[in-house]
Formats: structure tokens, sequence, C-alpha cells
């Protein structure tokens, strides 16, 4: 894991700090995820994902059960053992520096305010997929693809699940789901997952042709605006899709 680092950190895309940091997450699979930290120019440093959430999220997507090791290049920050806290609230998953030696989450992070502290049994994963709909028929595959990724959300403590889909110019689609933390902040937006998994891929942003958000018409909080305000950051010329989704 420690080998693929620099390949990881490769893709980050970091004009602000110039910090250019990767990860590599192992799923239950065995498979491997990379992940860079993405910054948002002209944008609020709150919008920046970090290398670790990235590598998280691109499991996530790709339906991991769980997580069982993280590699990165230095010790992660208290915001990103904040968030792999909510991918594993039992601490087990390990945390491993490219010496070789690695820490379980719980000897790092103790004292954890997890899940449970708002009355969650579990963490993010396993995935669990709901049946949200759209509103009205659709065939268009982006909207499709933002569906599905609202379908995989996880967002116990707002109850407004919401996903986000990228096209390319190339024509490939990237899904985005949104994902909620107990501690609120470090949750990432559905943009912000599709974004890795863009990144992840050698993709620019530059490369974006379209984007679709689907979420809730009623929902306790929206991702519209966030969603907006990135995506004009940096992709000006495209206009945000929203569709509706229903229970
Ligand atoms: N960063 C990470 O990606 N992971 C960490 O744990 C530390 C910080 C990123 C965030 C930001 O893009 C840059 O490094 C400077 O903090
Ligand atoms: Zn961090």
């Amino acid at each position: 894991m420690s080998a693929l680092l620099p390949l990881a950190r490769s893709y980050s895309f970091a004009p602000i700090s110039k910090f250019y940091v990767g990860a590599i997450v192992r799923g239950a699979t065995g498979d491997f995820y990379t992940g860079a930290n993405i910054e948002i120019p002209g944008q609020c440093l709150g919008f920046a994902v970090h290398a670790e959430q990235s590598a998280c999220s691109n499991a996530y997507m790709n339906n991991e059960q769980a997580i069982t090791a993280l590699a990165v290049g230095g010790a992660p920050c208290g915001h990103c053992r904040q968030f792999i806290e909510e991918m594993s609230p039992d601490g087990e998953i390990l945390i491993m520096n490219p010496e070789g030696s690695s820490a379980k989450l719980s000897s790092i992070l103790p004292s954890a305010f997890g899940p449970a502290a708002l009355g969650m049994k579990h963490g993010a994963l396993p995935v669990e997929k709901r049946n949200l709909k759209l509103a009205g028929h659709s065939d268009d595959a982006l909207a499709l693809a933002a569906i599905d990724a609202a379908c995989m959300s996880y967002a116990p403590y707002s109850k407004s699940p919401a996903g986000v889909a990228i096209r390319a110019t190339n024509g490939r689609i990237y899904r985005g789901s949104y994902i909620e933390n107990v501690a609120f902040n470090p949750s990432l937006s559905p943009l912000q997952t599709a974004l890795a998994a863009l990144i992840a891929n050698g993709e620019k942003f530059a490369d974006i042709s379209a984007v679709t958000l689907v979420e809730l018409e009623k929902a306790t909080i929206s991702q519209r605006a966030v969603t907006e305000t990135v995506l004009a950051a940096i992709a000006p010329s495209v206009k945000l899709q929203t569709k509706v989704a229903q229970n």
C-alpha cells in the first residue's frame, strides 16, 4: 500500500496549499483505492477534500462492505480521523505510514465522538441501498446515475440523501453519494464524492461537461447551493441540473 502512495499523490489537486497528499485504502474485498486531496480554487477551505476522505469515498462508491486499512504519507489530521471513525466505528481500521508501522484508529482517536452519540448502531459501511425513484420518467443516463448515487447515500443525521453524477467530455460518468459524519463538518457533499472519483480516474475539472444533482424535494437540508457554488468555481460553463427524488 505504501508503494502506491506516490501514484495516489500524483493525482492531488492543491492549487491553494501546494501540499500534495495521496492515500490508499484497502477494502474488505482486498481491493485498493487511491485518494488525493482536492482544493477548490477561490472558495472556502472547508470545501477541500482530504486525501484520506477521497480514498474512503472511492471505496464506499465501489460498494466495499468495510475498510480494513488506510495508508497515508504522514499522520492523518484530526478531521480525517473523525471522518474515518464513521467508516469504522469499532476503531479496528489500521492506519499505516510509509515507514511500515501501523496503529488502529482507536489508538490514534481515543474517546472518539462516534455515530453512537447520535443514536446510530452502525457507521457508513456497509453501504445500505434505499429505494428512491426519480419523480417522473427519465431515461437520461446522467439522471439515472445520480439517483443511483442518491440511493447509496449515507445521511442518517439529516435524513436528506443526495447523489451527483458528473459526465466527462469522453462520455464517462462518475457518481458521488452524500456521505454524512456524526460531527457534521467532515461530511462529504455528493459533488465532493463524485470529484474524488473523477480525480482518481485521472480526469481534470476541465473535463467536466455536465453535472446532475438528485435530492428529495422537501429534505431537511439541500445540497443545491453548495453544489452550484463549487461547480461555478471548477467548471464555470457547466450549469447544474437538478432532479427530484421520491421515497
Ligand atoms: N490534507 C490531507 O489531504 N490530509 C490530511 O490529513 C492533512 C491535510 C490536505 C488538505 C489540504 O488540501 C492540504 O492538505 C493542506 O492542509
Ligand atoms: Zn485530513
